[in-house]
């Protein structure tokens, strides 16, 4: 008896039972126009659906722009990783004034700054080290040592007595240079006026066991000498200039390891007899390696096959005032310099 029910529950719950009444008609009515509850829910979705697609859109977009904002607008090299072995890279420079050395001594700086666990060992021809120059080095924030060492009679006039210094240095201060976490250390002659990638520091030099071997570019008047690789040893190389060298590379094609170094007095001498009078092969022959102690470098792909190291050279540019009086018997004066550093 619906009466009695309503008096027994009083006017609340009436109303409520009736709305609860109103419901399960809208209810049924739904099912008859919409279909089944998952149906309804499927539809809802459908329209709020597009809403949150929106939404999420609009947060994408806000987010992408403000992580544009907060990059810096120059790039950002990350240092490079040691590779899983924490050799020190030692690299012996010769320097020497002239009006393109703060320039190359510049790009070189810049390249080294990159690469971890390097000691750069610079060499000044003169008789004092130049301040401009120590300024680029303490700049890379690397460990280094600066000296200066004029070349002595007899040398030629090439680098080759400043090198010679430094493997003295490097065999009597050993400690010093691999510091507390170095065990191992590799030796590269890099010159200053080379163009290097800093992946020839991460993935080749510091990778050397005994003597490391990889391409140069733009050396040797052809434009590029290599190691012929085959079956992973080298017994011949590509090159134009005196093949028959047991070494055919250029300075900055090889690195060898520190206790190769240490296990030899070999240094260069004030003249070299063999491989027409190239000073690499006779370093290396001094130090009493073989073609067998080769390990190749950057030879592994069929083609583009990447070059690490240029052998570039920067020309000296024309200096209008000292062009003019070229004929005269007096020195040309110096260029205005204008209170800047140039090293005239
Ligand atoms: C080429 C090789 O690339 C050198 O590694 C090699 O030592 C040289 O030949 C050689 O004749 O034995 P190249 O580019 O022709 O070198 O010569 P430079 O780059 O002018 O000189 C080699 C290094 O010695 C440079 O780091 C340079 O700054 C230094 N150097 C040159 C001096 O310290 N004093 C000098 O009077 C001239
Ligand atoms: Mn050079």
């Amino acid at each position: 008896m619906p009466g009695n029910t309503i008096k027994v529950f009083g006017d609340k719950l009436e109303s409520q039972a009736l709305q609860k009444g109103c419901e399960e008609d809208i209810e049924k009515h739904c099912r008859r126009c919409i279909g089944k509850p998952t149906m309804r829910t499927l539809n809802k979705l459908r329209k709020y659906g597009i809403y949150v697609l929106f939404f999420m859109l609009l947060f994408a977009m806000v987010f992408q722009f403000s992580a544009d904002l907060r990059q810096p607008a120059y790039p950002v090299f990350k240092m490079a990783e040691t590779n899983g072995t924490n050799r020190m890279i030692i690299v012996v420079t010769p320097t020497y004034k002239r009006m393109t050395r703060i320039p190359d001594m510049l790009r070189m700086a810049n390249t080294l700054s990159h690469v971890k666990d390097l000691h750069w060992i610079v060499v000044e021809d003169g008789n004092r080290t130049i301040p401009a120059v120590e300024e680029i080095l303490k700049r890379t924030n690397l460990p280094y040592t600066y000296m200066a060492h004029k070349t002595a009679v007899g040398y030629p006039r090439r680098g080759w007595y400043q090198r010679t210094m430094a493997l003295k240095f490097i065999r009597s201060n050993t400690s010093q240079i691999l510091g507390k976490e170095h065990k191992e250390g590799v030796v590269y002659f890099g010159d200053d006026d080379n163009s290097y990638d800093i992946r020839l520091f991460t993935e080749y030099i510091r990778n050397v066991k005994t003597l490391g071997i990889w391409a140069v570019g733009l050396v040797g008047g052809t434009v590029v000498e290599a190691p012929k690789v085959i079956d992973g040893k080298v017994n011949a190389f590509n090159v134009k200039w005196n093949p028959k060298r047991r070494f055919a590379v250029d300075m900055a094609g090889f690195a060898v390891n520190l206790k190769v170094v240490l296990n030899s007095d070999a240094v260069f001498g004030t003249s070299c007899k063999r491989g027409g009078g190239a000073p690499e092969t006779c370093l290396l022959e001094d130090m009493g390696l073989e073609r067998e102690d080769i390990e190749p470098f950057g030879h592994e792909k069929e083609k583009d096959r990447e070059i690490f190291v240029w052998h570039t050279k920067t020309s000296t540019p024309n200096i209008a005032q000292a062009k003019k009086n070229a004929n005269s018997t007096k020195p040309a004066p110096k260029p205005d310099t204008y209170g800047y550093f140039v090293e005239v």
